[in-house]
């Protein structure tokens, strides 16, 4: 299969690409530089002469914050583009996947939600990736969409200035005490695991909307004192509320996915958040970070 990466310098692209550079497909890495998604004429052109069997797009405009003051540049990225994109795979006969994120809900459930639940998103990054996914349901027959959540990748997320992490372990080395919210769970997701079971997906012929994170979940507090406890660190995170954070932004308090297609159709559930997390730092600290490297060693 010849795979274009759309977003292939991003966190989930890297490692996409990793990935397809050691298999028997063709990559074909599309970046930003390459191409910006707004510009209708060029994505439809690039394709065109592209012929890809599969686009994934990993692109996004999904700094929750930046959304929210920027309403038209979220649903131009997230929505309008996609469209475009949608459109043009069901012209050419190219096996859309698309990325799409947890915040589509709006967190009032108390368990995992499964992949028919109703979206009713919170905010405006939310929104624009809810209506991308229904026109990209509208708009191409051979479509994957896949919903995943708090992602961290050893790309390091470029549209957020790096991952959770990262930032943890910034602050870390600084001897900064984080304060974390301990009322918002979700599962954190590492992007090579992600990577790794949306190219099963793909190869398998996959279509519709699937859930796939790493099992178990945690509040941003639990997660913080995690990657804290798990590099050793010598700080601790302070816990807190939502409401003692005052943001522009509503998230939803529990976005927890049911990876419920995943198991009905017999793939192995992804492993759990703390064992992914582990690689990543070992990962992190083979490629010679010196502030993970002494765990590895330890
Ligand atoms: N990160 C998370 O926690 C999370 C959670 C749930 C779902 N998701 C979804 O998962 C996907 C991948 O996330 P990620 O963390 O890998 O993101 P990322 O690291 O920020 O990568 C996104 C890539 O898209 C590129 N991009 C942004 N705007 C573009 C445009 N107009 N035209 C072309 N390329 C553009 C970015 O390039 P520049 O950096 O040069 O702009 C970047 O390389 C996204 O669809 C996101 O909505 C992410």
């Amino acid at each position: 299969m010849r795979v274009a990466i759309l977003g292939s310098g991003g966190q989930l692209g890297t490692d996409l690409c990793r990935l397809l550079a050691n298999s028997e497909d063709e990559l074909v890495p599309i970046t930003h530089r390459d191409l910006d998604v707004c510009d209708r004429e060029q994505a439809a052109r690039m394709l065109k002469t592209l012929q890809p069997d599969v686009l994934i797009n990993t692109s996004a405009f999904h700094k929750v914050e930046a959304c929210e003051e920027d309403p038209e540049r979220a649903f131009a990225v997230n929505c309008l583009a996609v469209r475009q994109l949608a459109m043009a795979c069901q012209e050419l006969d190219i096996f859309l996947c698309h990325m799409s994120t947890d915040y589509i809900f709006d967190g009032t459930a108390s368990d995992p939600y499964p992949e028919e639940a109703a979206p009713n998103p919170l905010n405006v990054y939310g929104a624009s990736k809810a209506a991308g996914e229904f026109l990209v349901r509208n708009s191409v027959r051979r479509h994957l969409i896949v919903r995943t959540s708090g992602l961290f990748g050893l790309a390091g997320s470029s549209g957020k200035g790096g991952n959770f992490v990262e930032t943890m372990l910034r602050m870390a080395s600084e001897a900064r005490t984080p304060t974390v919210v301990t009322d918002q769970i979700f599962s954190p997701t590492y992007t090579e695991d992600l990577a790794g079971m949306l190219l099963q997906l793909v190869r398998a012929g996959a279509n519709g909307t699937y859930h796939v994170t790493n099992s178990g979940s945690c509040s941003w507090y639990d997660f913080a004192e995690t990657i804290l406890d798990v590099t050793q660190a010598d700080i601790h995170a302070v816990p807190c509320l939502t409401a003692d954070r005052p943001s522009n932004v509503r998230r939803p308090s529990f976005s927890v996915l049911e990876n419920g297609r995943l198991r009905a159709e017999g793939y192995q559930p992804m492993r759990l958040w703390i064992e992914a997390l582990v690689s990543y730092i070992e990962a992190r600290a083979k490629s010679g970070d010196p502030r993970t490297l002494s765990m590895v060693q330890a």
